[in-house]
């Protein structure tokens, strides 16, 4: 720390002093008071590892928030107030606040002094009247990232981004604004130094990285006070899960929702549904969900059925179930306005008041798919209690899932495709004090608050079945309620490329649950092999779902013929004998918020520091910290290309080879899709299975990847229900140790935690890089045999079931 006086501060006091030249401050060791002017300014730290800056031209600036629980706001730690060189600093365990009492310049570095983040030299601050504007000093040698699923490359540098939430039907590869909100980056730069900034503000807002100003980050919003977060980590993972412990941890998935997903808009009617489905099993494609969009519904009326088209919702749902498929249904926010029509939504929302309101108090009136609609008040309690109810009856069918579309909200026929600003809004929520508000401030949550009022409905209506709820819309901490897509994507290879960078910014920005329309949604019917590609990376995303709109020739799996089927199938099959390790993931990320899909450097910002940002491309990207997925840059072109791994010794995971080389020339084919492992990974893999409904039959492979840091883990549970929570899991650490040569290894499974039971009764367990001559095993002491297969390097072994703690060793 530096040399500084330490003013001595007692907890819970408040001292006002005043330092020579400086204006009125009031300081007390939990969060540290000024007023300057017209401005009001409160430092505190929520943990040691995050600040919260807040500025307003107002005194007394409200302390509310819809991504940040009143739980962790109210966590203040001590600051340990001093001055340096007429700077005041405030200091954690972890980092050091700067600030110039004159100016109010504000810079944050770590205990060894290094800037994480500083204001910009020149006005830092700028209020104007509604709104504010704030400058941050850029380094030339950092990267940015999160902000969810803005178009444009990875790197957000040199980008400028709003934020307001918008339906864009075809996006463009540079379309701005999108369908969701995420005010949080994360800063890299090629020292491994990482910060994150979550500027909580639900306003029309915008980052600027460096486009209008050179090495300027401005960053500003058209209403509410300044209300930041800077967290700071040993590198980026630490970044990513302090923003995790901020806005919350997505909950546990139900595991059908991690398996291939079919939609369309719209399959018209419940044969077409049930020979989607026929298809699917006759053609031994693995699939769990099947999607209806808005025609199931009587003229578009959420929580209406069309009975011409749907007779029986009812058989469909337990036939579709016989097919260990799940149904998810479209249930749009926009309400017919359909007033004297017997029309329930409508006339029991009038009746309670729920809908918002002009001005003037009447109910907003927009056309949306039914025509006139009008809108939830989302905000207000009795409204998501509302909500909830509507899907009663759909939750009594059995239906798996509920789809929130439009919710931006999308208002179509006006030039702002939204509500006038001025339409009113009623917050009652947690730690805000009952109060109207305008549709400019609450834009941004209105689809966040939609998914959270099904996702909570979901709750009481099977309080024992985990819910699965996809939004299009949302705000920072909308990962609690709902996995989300990039919406209405088009059916190119320029998308298909740009899916990768959504989905792992999106990751980034706390969404796990994330996927794109494979295939493409709007446009020109994708070519064969563009599906066949997309096909295959989609495999690889957290959520894998084939969906496209209305009026364009099919794109189901089979549509191109056999040869290109086979091959989709192939990747499909391969994405289930990975649920294990992929399901995995998702409870991790339910504990840690590390998202599922991740920038190479997120497991490797070791990258960062010798130069190479990403580690290869743009385009690859890691599912957890094992598997490395290298699809071309130019996925269209049969050039060869550049893959670099972020060492030697990494395995192909289709031929089990181990590379000497980490850096890679791929000559593309059709039926492939480069993907490695990491030296040192174990990987739990599963007999085929046609749904995640079905119990796999045959041993649980078990593949240890030879290397360095060699560990895994087992986890299990029902994957549907949360019994998991009492104690129905299964959990089992599994290490590896091997020497140089790779000729001798000793493998320790841990004690199996938890009572779920094993659905397995053997384990087969799968030695890749083995380079021994020959193989004694030894488990627990006792002789085994193992099959050595010299093409592919691996040696297998069939063992019982390892319940219990047992030491393996394998040597020449
Ligand atoms: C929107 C959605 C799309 C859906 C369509 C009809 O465009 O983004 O996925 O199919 O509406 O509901």
């Amino acid at each position: 720390m530096p040399k500084s006086t330490y003013l001595g501060l007692c907890a819970s006091t408040l001292i006002l002093g005043l330092i020579a030249a400086s204006p009125v401050m009031a300081k007390s060791s939990d969060t540290y008071v000024l007023d300057k002017g017209h401005v009001h300014l409160e430092i505190s730290a929520v943990r040691d590892d995050i600040v919260r800056i807040r500025m307003s031209e107002h005194k007394k600036a409200r302390d509310e928030s819809f991504a940040v629980s009143s739980e962790v706001r109210k966590a203040h730690l001590t600051l340990h107030v001093s001055t340096d060189h007429k700077l005041i600093s405030l200091a954690t365990s972890s980092l050091i606040v700067k600030l110039d009492p004159k100016t109010l310049a504000i810079r944050i570095t770590d205990m060894q002094g290094q800037v994480l983040l500083a204001d910009a030299s020149g006005q830092a601050v700028r209020f104007d009247g509604q709104g504010f504007h704030m400058r941050k000093v850029m380094p030339q040698n950092a990267h940015y990232f999160g902000l969810g699923d803005k178009t444009g490359p990875l790197d957000r540098r040199d980008q400028a981004f709003s934020l307001w939430n918008t339906d864009n039907f075809g996006f463009g590869d540079y379309t701005d604004p999108l369908y969701k909100s995420i005010p949080f980056i994360l800063g890299l730069d090629n020292t491994g130094k990482s910060f994150g900034l979550f500027m909580d503000n639900t306003w029309r807002s915008y980052f600027d990285f460096g486009k209008s100003e050179r090495d300027t980050l401005n960053i500003g919003a058209e209403g509410g006070d300044i209300d930041y977060y800077v967290m700071t980590g040993k590198g980026p993972k630490d970044i990513i899960s302090a923003y995790g412990y901020l806005t919350g941890h997505a909950p546990l998935t139900p595991e059908w929702a991690l398996g291939f997903q079919q939609s369309h808009w719209s399959y018209m009617t419940q044969g077409e549904v049930k020979s989607i489905a026929d298809t699917l099993r006759k053609d031994h494609i693995p699939a769990d969900v099947l999607y209806m969009d808005i025609d199931y519904q009587d003229h578009n009326k959420p929580f209406s059925v069309n009975t011409q088209a749907f007779p029986d919702l009812k058989a469909l749902v337990s036939d579709l179930k016989a097919q260990d498929l799940h149904l998810v249904l479209i249930t749009d926010l926009h309400i017919a306005h359909a007033p004297n029509q017997q029309y329930k939504p409508y006339d029991s929302g009038e009746a309670s008041d729920i809908f918002v309101k002009n001005p003037d108090g009447s109910d907003f009136v927009g056309k949306v798919w039914p025509g006139d609609a009008v809108f939830p008040d989302f905000s207000r309690k009795v409204a998501r209690q509302w909500w909830g109810q509507q899907y009663k009856d759909f939750a009594k069918l059995g239906v798996g899932g509920f789809w929130n579309d439009m919710d931006e909200p999308s208002v179509f026929e006006v030039a702002t495709k939204t509500m006038p600003l001025d339409v009113v809004h009623t917050i009652e929520d947690d730690g805000f004090t009952t109060r109207k508000a305008s549709h400019a401030e609450m834009h941004n949550v209105y689809g966040m608050l939609n998914s959270r009022a099904t996702y909570e409905g979901a709750l009481v209506n099977t309080p024992n079945t985990r819910p699965f709820v996809l939004t299009r819309a949302s705000y920072a901490g909308g990962q609690k309620y709902a996995a989300t897509w990039t919406g209405d994507n088009s059916s190119t290879y320029a998308h298909l490329k740009l899916a990768t960078y959504m989905l792992v910014n999106l990751g980034l920005s706390g969404f796990s649950y994330v996927g794109d329309d494979i295939g493409g949604f709007a446009g020109n019917q994708p070519s064969a092999d563009l599906l066949t590609r997309w096909i295959e990376i989609g495999a690889f995303n957290p959520i894998f779902r084939d969906h496209y709109q209305k009026d364009k020739p099919a794109q189901e799996v089979w549509v191109n013929g056999p040869d290109h089927e086979a091959i989709r199938r192939r990747y499909i099959e391969e994405r289930y004998r990975l649920m294990p390790y992929i399901y995995a993931l998702a409870e991790e990320n339910s504990r840690n918020g590390l998202p599922l899909m991740r920038p190479v450097f997120l497991s490797y910002p070791e990258v960062v520091a010798k130069g190479d940002h990403l580690g290869g491309t743009d385009d690859q990207f890691m599912l957890g910290d094992n598997l490395l997925i290298a699809p071309s840059s130019a996925p269209e072109s049969p050039q060869a290309y550049d893959i670099s791994l972020p060492s030697k010794g990494w395995y192909d995971y289709w031929t089990s080879q181990r590379l000497d080389e980490a850096a890679i020339k791929e000559t593309p084919r059709l039926d492939h899709l480069p993907v490695f492992v990491r030296p040192g990974a174990i990987l739990a893999k599963q007999p085929l299975v046609q749904s995640t409904m079905q119990t796999p039959s045959g041993p649980l492979e078990i593949h240890v990847y030879l290397g360095p840091d060699c560990q895994g883990h087992l986890y299990f549970d029902d994957g549907v229900s949360f019994d998991y929570k009492k104690g129905a899991y299964l959990r089992q650490n599994i290490s590896c140790q091997s020497n140089a040569a790779l000729d001798k290894v000793s493998l320790d499974f841990g004690p199996r935690e938890g009572q779920y039971h094993a659905w397995w009764s053997q384990i087969r367990l799968i030695i890749h890089g083995y380079r021994g001559q020959s193989a004694h095993i030894t488990q627990d002491g006792h002789a085994l045999t193992g099959q050595w297969d010299v093409t592919n390097q691996t040696l297998s072994l069939d063992l019982a079931d390892l319940a219990h703690q047992s030491h393996l060793e394998i040597k020449s």
